[in-house]
C-alpha cells in the first residue's frame, strides 16, 4: 500500500494500520489535496513534544515559563479566525427538510462541486496528517472513531489533548471497522520553495465547515481554529453523532456528566446542558460549599455526552472528549479553582495575552500584569486598556487541557459502560420569568422545557443585549438534522424506555441569573448551585419536601433547600422564585413563535404541553 500517491508523495502507511477502507480514502485525499508529505501521527508523547517544537520555530506557538508554566504553550491566532463560524457551516443532507430550519442547507452535489476545486491542491507545500482518534474510552460499546486528515500540526497535538488519540486507535479499528473521515485544511497552500510566515495559516475570506450526515463525512475548509478544525467536537460528537444517535437510537448531546456522591457515599449522575456563556465549565468542576461537608462533586465531562439505553432500561452515558477546550476569560481562584488548578501545566492557550514573566494573563483571572503582550501581539497596559478598551485576551481565549489535569475528574470518566443518568438538568440564563428551579412532572414536559429554553445574549456576542435566544436544548447550532425531529427522537427515545417499565431520568430546568429590581443578580451561583443539585437527589430519593407545583412543573418550597452555610433570605429566595403570570403569558407568546418556526414535523405532545401551561396559568 505504499505505492506512490503520486509522483514522489508516499503514502508511508505504518506497518500496524491494517483498514484497507481507511488506506484507500487516504490515498484519495492526498492525491486530491496534493500535500509535500504524510505523516500517520501515534499519539505518543515523543509525538507530542516534537510537533510542539515545530510549532514554536515556526512561529505558531511560543513556550511558556517552564517554571510557571510548565509544558505548555500559547498560540495566537489571525485576527479573523477566532470562533467557530456558525454562518459558514453546512448541514448538507438529501433533503432540506432534514436538516430543518435552523440549520444552513446545501445539497450535497452542489456543495461537493464548490469543495472540489478549493481542496484541489489545498495541502500543497504542507504535511498532511493522519490522526486517528476514539470518541470515548477505546472499545466503549458507545464510543465511536474517527480519522482527521489535516495540514495543521496545531489541530494534531490539539487533537492529542482532546481526544483517545493514536496508535491504539489502529488495533480497535482493525481491517474493517467503521470510522467518520474528517478531512480539514486551513486552506493556505504554498508554492514551491515558499515558507509559512504568517504563523497562523487560514484562508482569510473563505471558509467552509461541511457535514454529509447520509455518508457521515465532514469536510472544513480555511478555519485553523477550535470547533472548526479540531473535528471530534462538534462536527462529529454532535452534528455527525447526533444523526447516528437518531437512527441507532441514542443522544448525541451538548451536555457536562458530574458524578456526586453524598456523606453516605451514594453516588448519583446528572447531565446538564447549557448554552454559551452560562457557567458551563464552573458546573461541571463545582465545589461543594460550606455547608457540605462530605459531598462530593467529580467531573466525567464539560462538554458533551454520548448517552446509550442499557439492557437495564437506563440511559449511560460517557464523554467523547478527554480534555477541555475552555473559554479562559473570566476564570479564576473563585470562580473555578479546579480549573484554575487544571491549567497549572500541559496546557496549550489560544489567544490570551503573553505577560513579560513567560506566563499568561486572560481578562478575568486576577489582577492585571502592569504590562502584557494581547492575543494580537501588541504593547498592553492596564492603562491602554482603560483609554481604549483594548482587551489583552480575545473574549473567545481559550485552553486546550486533557482531563486527566482536572484534580475533580471522577474515577470512571473513561469507563467504557459509562454511568447511568439519573437526571437530566437544562439551564439558560434569564433575568427574569424562569425560576431558579423546576422540576417536570413527565419526560414530555421536560422535553418541552429543553426545547423551549433561551438563554439572554451578553454583549458582544449576538448583537442586541438581553434579547431572548432561543437555543432548544443548548443544540441550536450542533444538530445535524431537522429539529422537530430531534425533539420528537427524545420523545421516542424515552417512551420506549417507559414502555419498557423502565424508570427514566428526572428532567429539572435551572437558571442561575434572576435579577432583583436594581439589575442585581439575586442567586450567588458558583458553589452554592450546590444545594440545587441537593433538592434533586432529595427528589430523586423521594425525601425532599413537597414543593410547589406550579403552571410550569414543581419548584422547592424555601425550606426544602438545604440552608446551611449560606445565608439568603425567604425574600431573596422568592425573587429567584417566583412564577410572574404576565411575564409567562409573554413567554409563552415567544414558544409559540418558536413553535412556528419548527412547525413541520413538530410532535403533537409539544403544542399538547404548551396547551396545558396555557390552560392552568389561565386557572390560575
Ligand atoms: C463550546 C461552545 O465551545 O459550546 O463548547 O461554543
Ligand atoms: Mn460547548
Amino acid at each position: 500500500m505504499n505505492a506512490p500517491v503520486m509522483q514522489g508523495l508516499s503514502l508511508n502507511t505504518p506497518s500496524y494500520v491494517k483498514n484497507a477502507r481507511l488506506i484507500a480514502w487516504v490515498a484519495d485525499m492526498a492525491a486530491l489535496c496534493k500535500p509535500d508529505q504524510i505523516v500517520w501521527c501515534d499519539g505518543s508523547d515523543d509525538e507530542y513534544a516534537r510537533l510542539c517544537q515545530q510549532l514554536v520555530d515556526a512561529g505558531t506557538m511560543k513556550r511558556l515559563d517552564p517554571v510557571k508554566r510548565p509544558n505548555s504553550f500559547l498560540a495566537c491566532s489571525d485576527p479573523s479566525d477566532v470562533a467557530r463560524v456558525e454562518d459558514r457551516t453546512f448541514i448538507c443532507s438529501e433533503k432540506q427538510e432534514d436538516a430543518g430550519p435552523t440549520n444552513n442547507w446545501k445539497a450535497p452535489a452542489e456543495m461537493r462541486a464548490t469543495l472540489q476545486p478549493l481542496f484541489d491542491g489545498c495541502m500543497r507545500g504542507r504535511t498532511m496528517y493522519v490522526v486517528p482518534f476514539s470518541m470515548g474510552p477505546l472499545g466503549s460499546p458507545i464510543a465511536h472513531i474517527g480519522i482527521e486528515l489535516t495540514d495543521s500540526a496545531y489541530v494534531a497535538v490539539n487533537m492529542k489533548l482532546m481526544t483517545r488519540m493514536g496508535k491504539p486507535v489502529f488495533d480497535v479499528l482493525g481491517a474493517d471497522g467503521e470510522f467518520v473521515p474528517c478531512v480539514h485544511t486551513v486552506g493556505a497552500p504554498l508554492a514551491q520553495g515558499e515558507t509559512d510566515q504568517t504563523g497562523w495559516p487560514c484562508n482569510p475570506t473563505t471558509k467552509y465547515i461541511v457535514h454529509y450526515p447520509e455518508t457521515r463525512e465532514i469536510w472544513s475548509y480555511g478555519s485553523g481554529y477550535g470547533g472548526n478544525a479540531l473535528l471530534g467536537k462538534k462536527c462529529f460528537a454532535l452534528r455527525i453523532a447526533s444523526t447516528m444517535g437518531r437512527k441507532e437510537g441514542w443522544l448525541a448531546e451538548h451536555m457536562l456528566i458530574l458524578g456526586v456522591t453524598n456523606p453516605q457515599g451514594k453516588k448519583y449522575h446528572v447531565a446538564a446542558a447549557f448554552p454559551s456563556a452560562c457557567g458551563k465549565t464552573n458546573f461541571a468542576m463545582l465545589i461543594p460549599p460550606k455547608g457540605f461537608e462530605g459531598w462530593q462533586v467529580t467531573t466525567i465531562g464539560d462538554d458533551i455526552a454520548w448517552i446509550k439505553p442499557g439492557q437495564d432500561g437506563r440511559l449511560y452515558a460517557i464523554n467523547p472528549e478527554a480534555g477541555y477546550f475552555g473559554v479562559a476569560p473570566g476564570t479564576n481562584q473563585q470562580s473555578n479553582p479546579n480549573c484554575m488548578a487544571s491549567l497549572e501545566k500541559d496546557v496549550i492557550f489560544t489567544n490570551v495575552a503573553l505577560t513579560d514573566d513567560g506566563d499568561v494573563w486572560w481578562e478575568g483571572m486576577g489582577e492585571a500584569p502592569a504590562h502584557a503582550i494581547d492575543w494580537q501581539g501588541k504593547d498592553w497596559t492596564p492603562q491602554v486598556a482603560k483609554e481604549t478598551g483594548a482587551k489583552a485576551a480575545h473574549p473567545n481565549a481559550r485552553f486546550t487541557v486533557a482531563a486527566t489535569n482536572n484534580p475533580a475528574l471522577d474515577s470512571a470518566w473513561d469507563d467504557p459502560a459509562g454511568v447511568a443518568i439519573d437526571a437530566f438538568i437544562f439551564g439558560g440564563r434569564r433575568s427574569t420569568t424562569v425560576p431558579l428551579v423546576t422540576e417536570a412532572r413527565n419526560w414530555t414536559e421536560g422535553v418541552y422545557m429543553a426545547a423551549t429554553m433561551g438563554s439572554e445574549t451578553t454583549a458582544a456576542a449576538f448583537g442586541a443585549q438581553g434579547v431572548v435566544r432561543r437555543d432548544p436544548f443548548a443544540m441550536l447550532p450542533f444538530t445535524g438534522y431537522n429539529m422537530s425531529d430531534y425533539f420528537q427522537h427524545w420523545l421516542d427515545v424515552g417512551g420506549k424506555l417507559e414502555a419498557q417499565g423502565a424508570k427514566l431520568p428526572a428532567i429539572y430546568c435551572v437558571n442561575w441569573f434572576r435579577k432583583d429590581e436594581a439589575g442585581k443578580f439575586v442567586w450567588p451561583g458558583f458553589g452554592e448551585n450546590m444545594r440545587v443539585l441537593k433538592w434533586m437527589i432529595d427528589r430523586l430519593e423521594g425525601q425532599a419536601g413537597q414543593g410547589s407545583e406550579h403552571a410550569f412543573g414543581l419548584s422547592p418550597n424555601f425550606e426544602d433547600i438545604h440552608w446551611q452555610g449560606l445565608d439568603f433570605s425567604a425574600e431573596q429566595y422568592r425573587t429567584v422564585t417566583h412564577i410572574d403570570h404576565a411575564a409567562w403569558i409573554k413567554e409563552l407568546e415567544l414558544h409559540a413563535e418558536l413553535f412556528t418556526q419548527l412547525k413541520h414535523h413538530l410532535p403533537r405532545e409539544l403544542e399538547e404541553t404548551k396547551a396545558q401551561i396555557e390552560k392552568r396559568l389561565a386557572a390560575a
